[in-house]
């Protein structure tokens, strides 16, 4: 789809369109209504507090990494404030107990750790409710392949069968299920229906279970019925509260990262050089990697006119792919990527002095506004000058 972006926007820029993300809102107030689920925001695909006003009266709070997210959910979003990572540092739970309202542990290490200390703050009032993150051995990564799976083999994430009977079961309010990676409703129905299946008697021990994210429920071609019909069928059964926790499937297709092209280099092939980068700013397009779509253009030998696509900085594979196009590229020319909003900008680096691009909103009515501009003194304060 293509943008109606003002021509003068300064480049580079992810654009994120309020527009699209209210469309992509209304598919999780569906879910919620329909299905009875709860649903959070992963901040790590997207932290935005600018349009979080408009995401806060559907979703039920915030997902974080670990404490700087949980606080920015606290501060910037409210509602409920969940916080996982595959292990925490005392320090860390600590200021979580003041931060967050659902702490998942990763393990019945972590676990045996750090319950002494929830149950301390609990009887000072400030009661939280703990989570076991299980490894359900399920395997539905659609991208990325076991780079992207939390199920591969020696995965790192959550406990796993044979040391589910041991943990403090008495203590413990939620199971957390996190297996997908952009997966489609077969992949979300798969993962609930395996839980209720391997997990049974787990799940009559928690109040509430936790499918994680990766449910792609905005992309195009997912069934939304389908995941519907597997939450009503699994909390019947069990009687317990189900929450998911999207990113990407909350922000698909709902934004661009608009470029311009610097410079077109000849080595056997026509390069144009942009002033965006793989590596800095689609970081995701090198790990993955994918091939990300572009506004206009089509795959090599699509279109009369073929460039490869590079950003500019000195690592030589911070390529974002091979295009074609119907006109010649020249120097000034727009390029514009699609679906820029989620893992972008949370996951920029500076490497090189790059700047890092503008995060701005299209609104409704048309009008550009630039939310965040970065300047020098973003690269040097990191560096520590
Ligand atoms: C525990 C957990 N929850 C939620 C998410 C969000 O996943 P996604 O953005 O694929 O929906 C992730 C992604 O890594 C995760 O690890």
């Amino acid at each position: 789809m293509s943008p109606k972006l003002p021509t003068d926007i300064e480049t580079p820029a992810v654009v994120v369109d309020v527009a699209l993300l209210e469309r992509n809102m209304a598919t999780a107030a569906r879910i919620k209504r329909e299905s009875g689920a709860k649903v959070l925001l992963a901040t790590k695909a997207f932290a935005l507090p600018a349009v979080f006003p408009m995401m806060r009266e559907v979703l039920d709070g915030t997902t974080a990494s670990g404490e700087y997210e949980a606080r920015l959910g606290r501060e910037t979003f409210g509602k409920e404030v969940h916080v996982y990572a595959p292990a925490f540092s005392e320090p860390e739970v600590r200021r979580l107990l003041t931060l967050a309202d659902h702490i998942y542990f990763n393990s019945a290490s972590q676990l045996a750790r750090f319950l002494p200390m929830v149950k301390a703050a609990g009887k000072q009032g400030s009661a939280k409710h703990v989570g076991i993150r299980i490894n359900p051995g399920y395997s539905n990564a659609t991208v990325g392949g076991a780079l992207y799976d939390p199920c591969a083999p020696c995965s790192r994430f959550g406990a796993t069968r044979d040391t589910l009977d041991e943990m403090p079961w008495d203590d413990i309010e939620i199971l957390h299920a996190h297996a997908l990676c952009e997966s489609m409703a077969d992949g979300s129905a798969g993962l609930i229906e395996k839980v209720g299946r391997d997990f049974a008697k787990y799940i009559g021990r928690v109040k509430a279970v936790n499918f994680g994210g990766g449910h792609f429920i905005n992309k195009p071609g997912y069934d939304v019925a389908r995941l519907i019909a597997a939450i009503k069928a699994f909390r019947e059964k069990f009687g317990v509260e189900v929450i998911l926790e999207p990113g990407g499937g909350l922000i698909v297709d709902a934004g661009w990262l608009v470029s311009t092209v610097l410079d077109i280099h000849r080595n056997e092939k026509d390069i144009a050089i942009l002033d965006t980068s793989a590596s800095t700013h689609t970081p995701d397009v090198l790990e993955v990697p994918y091939t990300p779509r572009v506004v206009g253009a089509g795959k090599p030998g699509e279109k009369p006119h073929g460039y490869i696509l590079g950003g500019k900085t000195c690592m030589t594979g911070d390529v974002i792919g091979e295009y074609s196009f119907d006109r010649p590229l020249k120097v000034g020319d727009r390029v514009v990527f699609e679906d820029m909003a989620q893992y972008t900008f949370v996951k920029n680096t500076t490497f090189n002095g790059t700047p890092l691009p503008d995060i701005g909103l299209l609104e409704k009515d048309g009008t550009y506004r630039v939310i965040r501009r970065f300047g020098y003194e973003d690269f040097a304060r990191r560096v520590g000058a």
